[in-house]
């Protein structure tokens, strides 16, 4: 990667996975860790970029303690959204890299659910705004560059690739990394592997290897579309 090639820029990214509270002690959620987004921010800040990192039930551990990186800590989507609206009315690119649930229980209990005679009840559930779509229809600062992440699983990789054309279509945003996700790749302290789609669906760049690979990969492919920005 170039060094220096997102100075001054104001990055933000979403990492980990959202958790929607059925009662105080469980959650529905997902096996997202953080680290592919967190792999980002570090990356964006090597590269001279000022990071706000939102971050979704990411072990602490794992956060980054970099005087260029600001942690803001969330649990469910609803908080992840607004922080990430919050961050991106400032920013030049905004990555979604987080799990987001896409539904959440339409009530959460008071009190812990109890075992009954009857059997568990029944759990509704509602829809959770999509950040990414809203992200990319509304453009909360224009010129932005808007990534999102699509986590796909498929009997083959032209099953992954297709699955990711489609949401890249749907969803509007500049870039798409569509992301093979299995048991040893994708969710975790595993490999990661990429391909970088723009709006219409077309390849521009892949990437295989550690998530910092992945990350550096990803952020040429933004360091392009902001050059582009900037030339027309
Ligand atoms: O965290 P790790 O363990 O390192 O794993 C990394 C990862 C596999 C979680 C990550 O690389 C990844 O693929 N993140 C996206 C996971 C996901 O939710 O994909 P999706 O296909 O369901 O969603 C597509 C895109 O829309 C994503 O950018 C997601 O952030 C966004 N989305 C989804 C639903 C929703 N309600 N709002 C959203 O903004």
């Amino acid at each position: 990667p170039a060094a220096g090639d997102l100075a001054g820029r104001l990055v933000v990214v979403s990492a980990g996975g959202t958790r929607e509270p059925l009662d105080p002690v469980r959650f529905l959620g997902n096996r997202s860790s953080g680290r592919q987004g967190v792999a980002i921010a570090a990356a964006a800040a090597r590269r001279g970029a000022r990071v706000v990192l939102v971050a979704a039930n990411v072990d602490k551990a794992l956060l980054p303690d970099a005087p260029a990186i600001e942690v803001r800590e969330v649990e469910t989507t609803a908080q992840l959204r607004d922080a990430v609206r919050a961050a991106a009315t400032r920013a030049d690119v905004v990555v979604m890299a987080a799990a987001v649930a896409d539904f959440r229980p339409a009530t959460s209990a008071a009190h812990k659910i109890k075992k009954t005679a009857a059997g568990p009840a029944p759990i509704e559930l509602v829809k959770n705004p999509d950040i990414l779509a809203e992200l990319a229809a509304e453009r909360l600062r224009p010129g932005q560059v808007v990534v999102g992440f699509a986590a796909e699983t498929g009997d083959s990789e032209g099953d992954v690739l297709e699955h990711g054309r489609a949401k890249a279509r749907r969803k509007g945003a500049d870039l798409l990394a569509v992301n093979e996700v299995g048991s040893a790749v994708g969710f975790g302290d595993v490999p990661n592997s990429v391909t970088v789609l723009d709006a219409a669906g077309e390849v521009l760049a892949s990437a295989e290897g550690s998530k910092a690979v992945v990350a550096d990969a990803l952020l040429d492919a933004v360091a392009d579309r902001l050059r582009m920005a900037t030339t027309i």
